[in-house]
């Protein structure tokens, strides 16, 4: 099937150039960008819309297997086609957890049939997420795991994370760390300060994180892995990978929308939508964070979707679980609070969500859009508004801190593989 996208703004951050053009997608491919093409195919007018490449998510939460109540490999998948996302890592903390290359198998077989978009796999590092054994890293690599990770939680012993760091870079993978030490963290609820002392929840010190980026960085210097950290989210933890990137250790970073978007002031009320691991925390950080963003400290935003019931955020504070819905808002909720209040330009965030994770993947046929690339595109309304409600989410969960919010900015169509994965059908019929 051939698609003729008509007229849109293309938005190339490998060129970081802009243009408006026609793409023209053949098998799964782009096959031509140019001024204007005439040729027998399926034409969408993309007249005032902007067309990027494909978003790519390197931190998602799909909950299949054991939790399909929370997600499934369909309803997440879906949900990001519906965010823009053409491409996510699928983190391993499932149930079991993806520890085994059956599982990894298991994984991929089941994403191929029933996934809307591409799914990487992520296998664990330590065996059951424990933290003490190493899993069968190179059985799991060649069922095609393209990194390790216990995210969800730490892996404690210094050992271990260092004989983890060897096999990553025996085996090309990334490894990627949590960071939080889960002794300061313990029975913590939110961003420990005076937020927390006021509203009587025991708070989570940015130390929690500081301490295992400082200790994973050396680990990386002493292992030469790629070590990617994931959701940082403090002053001082970029400080430290200003420092690393200095020294040219091999380390890069992601943060999520929600950190940069929000701060501990919106837990104020309760909001259970808004409980998340690491804790949201102050506008300092939320500022150094937009800025390590821009200059390149940070690499790139991931979206840590972390699908979790009503009746679960339903309760006291203290009972409901850690995690924020995410692939559905990142984008608009990023455009509306950065771009459009002139924190980011729209080329900057388009490249932090596109050319910036396909590196950290080493692949270059995608998040790019040339011709030969491969066809996963995303065209966005800039323009288009939503309240977001109850009723908003393709995700089977909705613990989202925006709900009741009004957004602006939403893709309206995502091609994946030459296909439309996902459509607006206020867009096309
Ligand atoms: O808030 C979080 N939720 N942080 C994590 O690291 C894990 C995630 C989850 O899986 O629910």
């Amino acid at each position: 099937m051939k698609i003729l996208l008509k007229s849109g703004k293309i938005i190339d951050p490998e060129s970081k150039k802009s243009r408006i053009a026609d793409v023209l997608i053949e098998s799964g491919k782009i096959k031509k960008i140019s001024g204007r093409i005439n040729t027998k195919a399926r034409v969408i007018d993309a007249a005032g819309m902007i067309v990027s490449p494909g978003f790519i998510d390197l931190h998602t939460h799909l909950r299949e297997p054991g939790n399909e109540s929370k997600e499934t490999i369909t309803s997440g998948t879906l949900a990001a086609a519906r965010g823009g996302y053409t491409t996510v890592c699928a983190m391993p903390n499932t149930d079991p957890p993806i520890d085994t290359a059956s599982g990894v198998k298991y994984i991929l077989t089941t994403c191929a049939q029933e996934g809307n978009i591409r799914v990487l796999s992520i296998g664990a590092i330590t065996k059951e997420r424990k933290g003490s054994e190493l899993t069968e890293i190179g059985k799991m690599t060649k069922a095609g795991i393209v990194g390790i990770s216990d995210d969800g939680t730490s892996v404690m012993n210094s050992l271990v994370m260092r004989r983890a760091m060897e096999y990553s870079k025996m085996f090309g993978l990334i490894i990627i760390s949590h960071c939080e030490d889960l002794e300061l963290s313990k029975n913590g609820m939110m961003n420990e300060g005076k937020i927390s002392t006021i509203m009587g929840l025991r708070g989570i010190p940015t130390q929690a994180e500081e301490i295992m980026v400082a200790r994973d960085i050396s680990l990386a210097e002493l292992t030469g892995c790629h070590l990617h950290l994931a959701h940082i989210t403090t002053r001082r933890s970029i400080a430290l990978i200003k420092e690393a990137k200095k020294r040219k250790i091999n380390v890069t970073a992601e943060v999520t929308p929600h950190h940069l978007v929000l701060t501990e002031e919106d837990v104020i009320d309760y909001n259970t939508n808004c409980k998340v691991n690491p804790p949201l925390r102050t506008r300092g950080d939320r500022a150094a964070l937009i800025s390590a963003l821009r200059s390149g400290i940070i690499d790139c935003i991931a979206t840590d979707h972390a699908p979790h019931l009503d009746q679960e955020k339903n309760q006291e504070f203290d009972l409901a679980p850690f995690g924020i819905n995410g692939l559905e808002t990142a984008f608009p909720a990023l455009f509306t609070n950065l771009v459009d209040r002139k924190q980011l330009t729209l080329a900057e965030l388009i490249e932090k969500l596109t050319i910036r994770p396909a590196n950290i993947l080493k692949r270059s046929d995608i998040g790019r859009i040339r011709e030969g690339a491969n066809a996963d595109i995303t065209v966005i309304d800039l323009n288009k508004k939503i309240d977001v409600g109850d009723d908003f989410f393709l995700s089977r969960s909705k613990n989202s801190p925006f709900i009741g919010k009004t957004l602006k900015g939403f893709p309206v169509l995502t091609i994946y593989n030459g296909r439309i994965a996902w459509h607006d059908k206020e867009y096309i019929k």
